[in-house]
Order: C-alpha cells, then structure tokens, then sequence
C-alpha cells in the first residue's frame, strides 16, 4: 500500500457539519424551479420509454414494480441493462454516471472485469453451490482476518441482515444478557428485532408493521451521538436483565448521515466495557470502503463483532459475513468443534463458492489496487466541487464526505427528528418530495445517486468521470 492506507484523507470537523445542517432545516426548502422540473419529468417521458413500459408491466406481478428499496420509484423506475466502470445504462440505452454502486458493494466499479473472470472460472469448474466445503471459504476467511485482526473468527450469512440476526443471536447467548441497544434513525437490515428507530432518532416501532410487540421488546435506541443517553439505557438494563450489545455503524448511522465525532467509537468501547456489553460494528457499508482495515482500522477501535455485508463478496451475491471474538463466534459452531450453547444460524446458500470467489479476488484486487485511496480521493473531489457549487449559488446545501462515501443535503429530510415533532410533522412530506424531486433531477442529468442525497465512489472514478458529474450537478443546482 502507498502511505495513505484509509480513503479518509481529512476526518470531518462534525461540529461545523452539524451547524450547517442545523441551518439548512431551519430555513424553508429550496427545490427546483417548477419549469425545469417539468423538463426533467419529460425527460423520462421521452427518453425512458422502454423503461416505463417494462416497469408498468412488472407493477401488475411485483408489488410496487420494483424489488430493491434503493430503486427510484419517481416519476417511474428505470431499468438498467448495462453496467461497466463508472457507468450505467438503461433500457432505452441513456447514460449514467453510477454513484449508487449498486449500494456500495462495488469499490472497484461496476462489472470489474478481472473479478468477472474469476467468478466464470469457478462456476466452469463447479458450479455456484454444492452444499459442501469449498476452499474458497478457508481463503475468504483468513484473507479478512489478515485485513481486520479483531477477526479471530468468521462465518459467512447470505446478507447484511442475517449478519446482525446471527450477531445479536450469538451476543445474547454469549453474554446471557437481553437488551440490544441501537442508534436511533440507524438501519441495521430489515430483521423484525431492527424495525425499531428506524431512519428518524425515537420513532421506535413506527415501521414495525406487521412484526409483534415482543420481537423489538428488547431493542432500544439512543438518541444520535448522545453518550449520555446511551450511559443511560445501560444503566438502566443492569437491573432488567442487561445489555448484550451496544450496535453502531462506526461512521454514524446511515453511512454517516449523523457523523460522529471522531472519538466517539472508542467512548462507546469504553462503555460497552465498563456495563459488559459486547460492541457489535455494522460495516456493512464501511468494510474495505473505508480501507481495508475497514472503520475499526481507521478509528483504531476494537470491536468484539463485526458485520459484513456489500464488499465481501465484491459485488456478487449473498453479501454477509460476521466475524470477531473467537470465544463469541464459537457459538455458531456447526460441523467440527461444536461447543457449549449453540446460537442457531443457516442458509441453504450461506457461504457458498460464488460468493466467496468473488469475495476473496475482490478484495486482494482492491488492495492491490489501493481502490479504498483511490475511490476516496474521487469522493474528495466530488465534494470540494460540489462545495464550490453551492457556494456559487448561495445555497443552503450541505456537502461532506467520509473518503468514498459522499453526502449531500438538499432538502435536509434525514436530519428531522422527533425532537422537533412539529416541525418533523410540518415538513416530513415537503421535504421528502423535494429530495424525491432531487433524485429524479439528477437522473435525468445522467447522475444515478443513493436517494438523491448520497453517492458512493469507487475506483473507476476518474477526476475526468468525478469533472463531468459535477457539471451535470452544476446544471441541476443552478436551477435550485
Ligand atoms: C449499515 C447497514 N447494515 C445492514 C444492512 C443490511 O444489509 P443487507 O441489505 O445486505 O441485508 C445495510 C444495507 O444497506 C446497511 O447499510
């Protein structure tokens, strides 16, 4: 690796973010001009024809037309056909600018095409899953334990979701405790127990449709950054039955949506000690993003569990791993050594030598690479020229990055909360719409982002790739 090992070259003065989102919800939305919001809606209308077509017909069979939670919905999904670099293209063969990486997962951009050969390799050789042990699991394993040293033991899941499932199975059955304690607003997958605070800090069970009292009974929240609230819960399970686990994405939930001050991990190691609850970090989203030594190699924090999701298998599917502690682990042991208690997990295709393949050459190619360094630098570019935008235009917008992972606030929506609840019931719908508008603005300007306020970078952004974007950007702003 070259001197810098983390796509972080500068960590964020968070104080100075928070007062310029604070302002930015302050003031009344500044959405796009009606006019030239009309001549994006005709963009799709004309351009994105076949698109329609299709996801007209897939609304009559799929509930909704689309399956995947990051899929624009407005004014209608498109569909993808190609995906190569730093591009995409779409039924009606348009152009985008990819900065929603499929979510993440692809750091060495899309449809990589060394990766693609080793993945075709293995399955001429044996197929994507024969039920049974495959090499590729030992490498996968012992290559992230090389990475992330807290990793004394890994077992692989089918995603982000099952990971924090089996995690929390394992620190409930390690500890014999029973709270989990979560960052309110924080997504940790779609698990009954982990529907609670969801996207807005202290809505609890607000989205929990459909999943019973007690599957989230023993889940609670904090309030965002807040070490005082989470001293608090701890203090209190003491004398209900403990805290098994303090759960936290170390860059601040949502990809950094609320970043955290730069000490914050360790502080919350610190707690986690002193009340014997393990730490559990979500880097579904920071692992080998961050650098290959994910978000605990950069904050330097030990967790005693780590999830992994999206860049563990590079791309490909089934995109879930949980490692740590070798005692903790040991109590999913299936197979040989099986010990003591056993915290149940399964999946007919967990672990399987698709995943691996892709997993393990994705992520010795990104090393090789240095695509974490490389991916941040091309975050840090997209920023500082979306700075330089807003500044131009007088906006009230809000651009930062953590390396790859760049934000910006237009409509402020996922800064609500319900600290403010008049103000969260006021303008929840306004500033949705506007962010949706957002999103569909830069689409049409040849720009796919994550919800119209994030955009991950990867390798195959060049400062060619990141100058064309922020023109297109430009463009959308300056009609804001
Ligand atoms: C921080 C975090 N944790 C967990 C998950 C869930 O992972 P998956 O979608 O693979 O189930 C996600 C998904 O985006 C995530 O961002």
């Amino acid at each position: 690796m070259t001197t810098q090992q983390y796509g972080i070259s500068e960590y964020l003065k968070v104080d100075e973010v928070y007062v310029k989102l604070n302002a930015l919800i302050s003031q009344p939305i500044r959405p796009i001009k009606r006019e030239k919001m009309q001549e994006y809606l005709n963009y799709y209308d004309t351009k994105c024809k076949r698109s329609k077509e299709l996801t007209d017909e897939a609304k009559e069979i799929i509930p909704g037309g689309v399956q995947h939670n990051l899929a624009f919905n407005y004014p209608f999904p498109l569909a993808m056909e190609k995906a190569d670099g730093a591009y995409l293209w779409d039924a009606d063969n348009n152009r985008y600018i990819d900065f929603l990486q499929a979510g993440g997962p692809t750091m060495l951009g899309s449809n990589y095409a060394p990766l693609r050969e080793k993945v075709f390799e293995l399955l001429r050789s044996c197929g994507p899953v024969t039920g049974l042990f495959h090499e590729y699991e030992l490498k996968l394993a012992q290559l992230v334990q090389r990475f992330m040293p807290s990793i004394e033991m890994f077992r692989m899941v089918g995603s982000g979701t099952e990971a924090v499932m089996a995690a929390i199975r394992a620190a409930r059955t390690f500890t014999k405790k029973k709270y989990v304690i979560k960052v309110g607003g924080a997504y940790h997958g779609w698990s009954d127990q982990m529907i609670y605070g969801l996207h807005v800090p202290g809505t609890g069970r607000l989205e929990a449709k459909g999943i019973p009292g007690g599957a989230s009974s023993a889940t609670e929240e904090f309030y965002p950054n807040s070490l005082s609230s989470l001293k608090r819960h701890l203090m209190f399970n003491l004398i209900r039955g403990g805290t098994a686990a303090v759960i936290v994405e170390p860059v601040g939930p949502e990809s950094g949506t609320r970043p955290v001050p730069f000490d914050f991990n360790r502080k919350v190691r610190d707690l986690c000690d002193e009340f014997g609850a393990l730490l559990i970090f979500d880097e579904v989203v920071t692992g080998f993003r961050i650098g290959m030594g994910g978000a605990q190699g950069y904050f330097n924090v030990k967790p005693d569990l780590t999830i992994f999701g999206k860049c563990i298998t590079g791309g490909y599917p089934m995109a879930g791993g949980i490692g740590g502690r070798r005692d903790v682990i040991m109590c999913f042991a299936a197979g040989i050594g099986g010990a003591g208690e056993r915290a149940y997990v399964g999946g007919t295709l967990s672990a399987n030598p698709l995943s691996c393949v892709a997993g393990y050459h994705a992520l010795l190619e990104m090393e090789r690479t240095n695509a974490p360094v490389i991916a941040g630098l091309a975050g840090d570019r997209l920023t500082q020229g979306l700075q330089k935008i807003i500044d131009k235009y007088g906006l009230p917008f809000v651009t930062y990055n953590q390396g790859s992972i760049v934000h910006l606030e237009t409509s402020g929506v996922m800064l609500l909360d319900l600290k403010h609840p008049i103000r969260l019931l006021k303008e929840l719908k306004p500033r949705r719409n506007m962010m949706e508008e957002m999103g569909a603005a830069y689409m049409a300007e040849g720009l796919v982002t994550l919800a119209g306020s994030r955009m991950y970078t990867s390798m195959a952004d060049t400062d060619e790739v990141i100058d064309d974007a922020l023109a297109r950007f430009d463009e959308v702003l300056s009609n804001c």
